[in-house]
């Protein structure tokens, strides 16, 4: 690159966009409209935790982040290190970097855990190999040949998380992963959150859970009935008694 292109590059670094920008998103479940003009920025590296209330439109957020097409994304923009997935289905997304882990996990029935994860990887872009997979979450490594969904529940969450990581992600877009789990189990997730943000992968965090999301999370921000309400640091909202009880009930 030549000295021009270098500066042109530095001029335009500040009014780039975020790695992850989203930008005044509207999305609708046929007529309800449930996601009314949200925005935040994801920064390359961090962990965000996205929160709020039962109902408060964290999940439709996370779908319409991710082009899955409901609720249908009517009018905002959603850009992955300078890529316009607004413009792209759901599929075409993943294949820039996005993967969501829902709250379902939908592991594969009648797939064994190394089947669950070989299929993410039967075509480009690959991720993580099996070895480096394994090595992360050595219970799976363990239990490899045994069926995906007959795993406990954090085993299951461990394979949804380790399923996405074996495609070339840039962003993980977690669901409630902490759901239904045991505080042990939750405690090893989370260890492992913070391995994979050292590899460098983004992670947008939704959890009921606040207060374990904002012990592990960089930043936060807060929906409430479809719009953002708080966007700042995780500590700030850890710090702000009345925050919490007005939008997280905690
Ligand atoms: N498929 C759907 N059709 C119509 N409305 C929906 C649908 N899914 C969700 N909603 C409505 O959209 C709003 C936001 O729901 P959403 O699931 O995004 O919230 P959430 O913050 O993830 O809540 P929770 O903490 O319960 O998971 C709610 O009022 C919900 O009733
Ligand atoms: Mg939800």
């Amino acid at each position: 690159m030549n000295t021009e292109t270098l500066n042109k590059n530095a001029n335009h670094a500040a009014t780039a966009p975020a790695f992850l920008s989203v930008w005044d998103i509207h999305a609708y479940y046929g007529e309800s409209y449930i996601v009314q003009g949200v925005s935040f920025n994801v920064h390359e590296g961090e962990i965000l935790a996205l929160l709020g209330r039962n109902g408060a439109g964290k999940t439709s957020t996370l779908r319409a982040i991710a082009q899955i097409g409901t609720p249908e994304l009517r009018k905002g923009e959603v850009w992955l290190d300078h890529k316009p997935l607004h413009l792209m289905k759901s599929h075409e997304a993943a294949n820039n970097g996005l993967a969501l882990v829902p709250e379902d996990r939908r592991i594969i029935a009648g797939l064994t855990v190394e089947e669950n994860l070989k299929l993410a990887q039967i075509a480009p872009p690959i991720g993580w190999s099996l070895e480096r997979v394994y090595e992360l979450f050595p219970r799976l490594g363990e239990r490899k040949k045994q069926e995906g969904t007959t795993l406990s529940g954090g085993e299951q969450q461990m394979l949804a998380i380790a399923r996405a990581l074996c495609r070339d992600i840039k962003v993980l877009l977690l669901d409630e992963p902490y759901e239904g789990l045991a505080p042990v189990i939750v405690d090893e997730i989370e260890k492992t959150l913070g391995i994979i943000k050292a590899q460098g992968i983004t992670t947008i965090l939704v959890e009921q859970n606040a207060v374990r999301a904002l012990k592990l999370a960089d930043r936060a921000v807060i929906l409430d009935t479809g719009s953002v309400v708080f966007d700042g640091s995780a500590q700030e909202v850890l710090d702000n008694e009345s925050l919490r009880a007005e939008y997280l009930a905690i």
